[in-house]
């Protein structure tokens, strides 16, 4: 008896397994823009280095609040790219003591919001192991979740990066397929970094090295991978986030971290044009104040150059998919985000079951104030007694 129903078991296993095809190796007439592209380091549609937009791309991660805003207010706020667009760049947020309606401010900033997770839970093996059913809760949920809070659109929410940049193999990109989501940023590429990897999808086999694995084996056709191209440090080793690098220039030097800066954007630039990533926590300015002044003078340098865009990371999969020249792009008119309003509320102070310590929260959101604290499984915060 019980054997029979382990013998049924397994079969249904099997059977949910298989509902995913394992991926082929690549095949580009097959696969072809716009909907598919193999992971190659060729420029799309095989336009010349020269004609190619140099995309940068400056994400920050984890919560928003009142202490980082005033970076992301000083830093990129009021920049314009030579097509006279406003500068783009993406935030993967977090839940936890994310103030709502600064997320609604950088949306009306014309930022791109993304995907970090509800709990950002520690530690890493639980993201690695996560079931189909968990991923929906603290990914899928977190959509509602965050469109609600902050009143921006759900379809504008497009990307994700992992915590600990831990991927979740298939049942990551399936939770993604199914919430609507379009690309992961999550996955490091150390050695296809000069020339880049560009974005591909994963129709068939990624031949990215798998550092934080598992990684997807399956066909998930139409999922977008925009690999974390590393940087390469003053000693040599590569680091994908900022913030990472085991040899980088003092907290106070300057001129090292604006050259630090302008080699591995060169790498690019002067290279196969993949796009360049600046990958960082805010926190780090704070103890790198040098980093955060070679940022913006770098800003203000690349501002020069006809040929280079600071944009948020969906869109350089928008143009991946349909590649222009620059002086095409240059042309195009900008995308805008409607305006959306805040009314701004405070709620709390709420406990909350997930908290060790016992501390209290405020949540200051553009919604009605929520019955309990929002977490994972409740991300509304509803009334749980109903
Ligand atoms: C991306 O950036 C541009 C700024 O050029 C903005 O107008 C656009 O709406 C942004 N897209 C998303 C999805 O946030
Ligand atoms: C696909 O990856 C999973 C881990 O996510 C692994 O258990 C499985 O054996 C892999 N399948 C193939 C065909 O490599
Ligand atoms: C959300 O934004 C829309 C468009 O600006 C506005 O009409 C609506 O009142 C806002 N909702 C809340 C709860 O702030
Ligand atoms: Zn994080």
């Amino acid at each position: 008896m019980g054997v029979k129903v382990a013998i049924l078991f397994a079969i249904f296993a099997v059977a949910l397994t298989e509902a995913l095809e394992t991926a082929e190796p690549c095949d580009p007439s097959k696969c072809q823009l716009p909907d598919c592209r193999c992971a190659s380091t060729n420029i799309p549609s095989g336009l010349r280095a020269q004609d190619t937009p140099q995309f940068i791309t400056i994400t920050f991660d984890d919560n928003v609040n009142t202490q980082n805003i005033a970076t992301y207010r000083e830093v990129l706020y009021n920049r314009r790219n030579k097509n006279n667009c406003p500068i783009g760049a993406t935030f993967y947020v977090t839940h936890e003591y994310t103030d709502y309606t600064l997320v609604n401010e950088l949306y009306n900033e014309g930022f791109e919001i993304a995907l970090h997770s509800i709990s950002h839970k520690s530690p890493p093996s639980y993201w690695a192991t996560a079931s189909v059913e968990e991923l929906k809760q603290e990914l899928g949920d977190q959509i509602t979740q965050m469109s609600i809070f902050a009143n921006i659109s759900e379809s504008s929410i497009k990307g994700l990066r992992m915590p600990f940049f831990q991927m979740a193999g298939n049942n990551q990109f399936q939770v993604m397929a199914e919430a609507g989501l379009t690309y992961d940023s999550s996955w490091g590429a150390t050695n296809s970094i000069n020339p880049g990897l560009w974005p591909y999808t994963l129709d068939y086999a990624s031949p990215q090295e798998c550092n934080i694995g598992p990684c997807p084996n399956a066909s998930l056709p139409g999922l977008w991978v925009s690999p974390l191209l590393a940087w390469v440090d003053n000693s040599g080793y590569t680091c994908t986030m900022v913030d990472s690098c085991y040899s980088s220039p003092g907290p106070q030097d300057d001129r090292g971290w604006l050259e630090f800066i302008i080699r591995n954007f060169e790498n690019h630039y002067h290279g196969n044009r993949a796009h360049f990533g600046f990958y960082i926590h805010e926190a780090y300015f704070t103890s790198h104040p040098a980093a955060k002044r070679a940022l913006v003078r770098f800003l203000d340098l690349v501002d020069n150059l006809y040929d280079v865009f600071v944009v948020n990371a969906s869109e350089v999969i928008e143009w991946v998919k349909n590649p222009i020249p620059v002086d095409e792009y240059l042309k195009q008119s900008c995308k805008t985000n409607d305006r959306r309003e805040c009314a701004s509320k405070i709620c709390g102070p709420y406990k909350s079951d997930h908290s060790e310590y016992g501390q209290e929260y405020r949540l200051n959101i553009c919604s009605s104030c929520p019955a309990s604290y929002p977490w994972v499984g409740n991300p509304l915060g509803l009334d749980k007694s109903n």
